[in-house]
């Protein structure tokens, strides 16, 4: 018997992305149902279903080596099959949830190849920060540079040098304290208490009442809610040294702790309503939503402590140079102070894929960020039409137009790009660039 499911549905229940099991679906390694079970070749709105044992059994092979993800013509290294997933999101590539990241055997197998310990390299779409992490690594300098603030807090806090034990005193000294202050909250106790039971209902209320996004009103229980405006204004009020990392544990927090499925974390549609259960397609139960926010604000102190310091362990003497700005006309003079950029290693948007500021708009709403959504390159809400695709193809050039005068003469650049609709011929000429080498892979 089939059992279909979404696309989301899928990805989650098989640890992959909605975009590797579309590139299953196209490259013909399971098949397109609708939700009455029949095969189709075209499927009607949020009709597409898949079938979970068909997609396991596919899945299955490849891990066993007897299937491809895709038949020839693609490069035997660059699946990284069977790359175990805590490989694919080592050490701080998983600080905080991003969508549409590459994974860092794939910037290594590259650097590795084309460029040396002292070079500098660029990332014009920095995203996460993948490449300036592994570019560390392997002792090579790195500028990135993307257009989404919280993309590069996200990499500011990833990269940052820290004194592993004082981070780590100050994440339990956060988390503690927020348990106390939503314990008294709930059950006022003044005794047992670091805190006065007034003065934490007087708080809490000051807080709600500051609070005017109605976002974050909408999608959270009281109780998450009002432990994550407690943590910040910890974050705002005490002499914490590494706010930047604490900020950026409270919205990954955050983001478990909003009232969605289970089955649904990337692209929730509604809230679901505090504390009444719904049937959860992912563990095929009925599920509660989340109503509290310090069991996650625990899971992810412990977490974030042992990546950071892993990565202490790992990281050389290189510099990193996280940006923020428009890849087409920022100033790297500054940075640079003479020198010249070594090569690119980046994934560009693709088109009309990913909103990019939009998968952090938690957070945009926790710290009130500045967004600059109309000067991304590609976004999802612009579609995929010839006029996004014309867009796209003149903010890719433009990007590759402005950075070539930071580069040394034939620089490599290596793109890392879905071209579903064949565009980078174009770009490349409407740079001044030529396409030496094309490499294929399969989306593992
Ligand atoms: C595919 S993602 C890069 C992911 C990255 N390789 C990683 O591993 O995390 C593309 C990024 O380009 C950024 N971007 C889009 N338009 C931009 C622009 N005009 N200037 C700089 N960055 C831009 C988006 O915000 C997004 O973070």
């Amino acid at each position: 018997m089939k059992h279909l499911v979404t696309l989301q549905e899928a990805a989650d229940a098989v640890n992959k992305t909605v975009h590797n099991i579309r590139d299953y679906i196209q490259r013909g390694r399971i098949a397109k149902y609708n939700p009455q079970g029949e095969v189709i070749t075209r499927a009607k709105n949020g009709e597409l279903r898949v079938d979970l044992h068909e997609l396991r059994a596919f899945l299955n092979l490849v891990a066993q080596g007897d299937e491809n993800h895709h038949h020839d013509g693609l490069h035997a290294e660059l699946g990284f099959y069977g790359l175990a997933e805590r490989e694919r999101t080592k050490h701080v590539h998983r600080l905080h949830p991003y969508l549409g990241k590459f994974i860092p055997q794939l910037v290594e197998w590259f650097l590795s190849r084309y460029f040396q310990p002292g070079d500098i390299l660029l990332d014009p779409f920095m995203g996460s920060g993948t490449m300036l992490i592994q570019a560390n690594e392997m002792g090579m300098h790195a500028i990135g540079v993307d257009i989404s603030e919280f993309c590069y807090r996200i990499v500011c806090a990833k990269t940052q040098q820290y004194d592993v034990e004082k981070a780590r005193q100050e994440i339990l000294r956060a988390e503690r304290l927020t348990r106390e202050f939503s314990r008294n909250w709930q059950y006022p106790s003044p005794q047992l208490s670091l805190f006065d039971a007034d003065n934490v209902h007087t708080l809490a209320n000051q807080l709600l009442e500051q609070c005017h996004s109605d976002y974050m009103k909408t999608w959270f229980a009281p109780r998450a809610l009002v432990e994550i405006l407690y943590y910040r204004h910890l974050i705002e009020t005490d002499t914490f040294v590494y706010k930047d990392l604490l900020n950026i544990l409270l919205s990954r927090a955050m983001r478990s702790s909003r009232l969605v499925p289970h089955y649904d974390l990337a692209t929730p549609k509604q809230p679901l309503p505090v504390g009444v259960e719904y049937w959860c397609r992912k563990h095929n139960r009925m599920c509660l939503p989340i109503d509290n926010c310090i069991t996650k604000i625990h899971a992810y102190s412990q977490d974030t402590v042992r990546r950071i310091a892993t990565f202490n362990q790992l990281r050389t003497s290189a510099q990193i140079y996280p940006l923020h700005g428009d890849s087409r006309t920022i100033d790297l003079t500054p940075i640079l102070q003479g020198r010249k950029i070594t090569g690119i290693f980046s994934s560009p948007p693709y088109v009309g894929q990913i909103d990019y500021h939009d998968q952090h708009n938690y957070a945009y709403e926790l710290f009130n960020i500045p967004r600059n959504d109309d000067l991304e390159i590609g976004p999802k809400s612009n579609g995929k039409s010839k006029r996004a695709q014309q867009a796209y193809i003149d903010g890719i050039s433009g990007v590759l137009r402005h950075m070539k005068q930071y580069l040394i003469d034939d620089a490599n650049i290596f793109l890392v790009a879905n071209d579903a609709f064949g565009l980078y011929p174009q770009i490349a000429q409407a740079s001044g660039l030529k396409i030496v080498e094309e490499f294929h892979r399969a989306v593992t």
